[in-house]
């Protein structure tokens, strides 16, 4: 748990504070058992290599162990819930009503904890799509988890319109981020006056690159992440812990 004075100190900011916007990762959902993708040995690209699963190349070299892998993924996120601290920045919402997630992760936590206005960078795991003709596909019934093994292989279903592979409709290395979702998340972070970052390893842009774009906005930039990150030089405060207990506290100490 992060000290006791960083805590207030961070809730005086964000009480202060007119226009907060969180930014999160993967380490916002592994409270829930979502594992995080860097760090630790059950982090996902330990066990694979992205661009053996996360890339059009792979969709198009593999489609039955990248469709597989997937459809694990939902079978897990099926099995999760989100944790105090989605509930907790939910709660935020009542306080600063066009309080803005801007989200890399694909899992649907915190719109299950109640948050409206989350922007998904990274695309939505359960928003299938036809690969080819981009239609959303409906109605796919995601596996239990009990049935599933990791690395399974299973053929994708194929779209009723063009009989091309679905996908996941998550964003792929070396695909380019939803348009308007980015420029949202973009003028979102340029009008705030404080960045709440919770638990992202700052690797990937151009999301690392929003941290950047509140400080030179004059926003101060508040870290919740148990290690180090690469947004640590870039916040004015490191609450370090959990984003459980640590979102949890600051919602109690507002
Ligand atoms: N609470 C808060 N932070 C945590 C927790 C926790 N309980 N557990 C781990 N973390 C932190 C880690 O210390 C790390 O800084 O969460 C971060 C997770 O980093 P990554 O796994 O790299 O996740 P993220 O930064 O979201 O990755 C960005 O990379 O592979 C792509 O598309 C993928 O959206 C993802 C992007």
């Amino acid at each position: 748990m992060s000290d006791e004075p960083a805590l207030q100190e961070a809730a005086a900011a964000l009480r202060d504070s007119a226009r907060p916007v969180i930014f999160t990762g993967a380490g916002m959902s592994a409270e829930s058992g979502i594992p995080t993708f860097r760090g630790g040995k059950d982090s996902l690209w330990s066990r694979w290599k992205p661009e053996e699963l996360a890339t059009p190349m792979a969709f198009q070299r593999d489609r039955t162990l990248v469709w597989g892998w997937y459809v694990y993924r939902m079978a897990q996120l099926a099995t999760v819930q989100p944790h105090a601290g989605h509930w907790a920045l939910a709660e935020l919402q009542a306080r600063w009503t066009a309080l803005t997630v801007v989200t890399q992760n694909v899992d649907d936590l915190h719109e299950r904890a109640g948050s409206s206005r989350v922007l998904h960078l990274h695309g939505e795991l359960m928003k299938l799509r036809c690969s080819v003709c981009n239609r959303p596909f409906t109605g796919f019934d995601v596996p239990a988890l009990e049935t599933m093994e990791p690395g399974q292989r299973l053929e994708p279903p194929r779209c009723g319109h063009c009989d091309g592979f679905i996908r996941p409709g998550v964003v792929w290395f070396g695909e380019s981020l939803p348009t308007k979702t980015w420029a949202r998340a973009e003028a979102a972070i340029r009008g705030c006056d404080l960045l709440l970052v919770v638990g992202t390893s700052g690797q990937v842009e151009p999301a690392a690159s929003l941290v950047g774009l509140a400080r030179r906005g004059g926003a101060r930039v508040i870290l919740v992440d148990p290690d180090e990150s690469a947004h640590a030089g870039q916040a004015d405060l490191h609450l370090r812990g959990g984003a459980g207990a640590v979102l949890a506290g600051l919602r109690d100490a507002l």
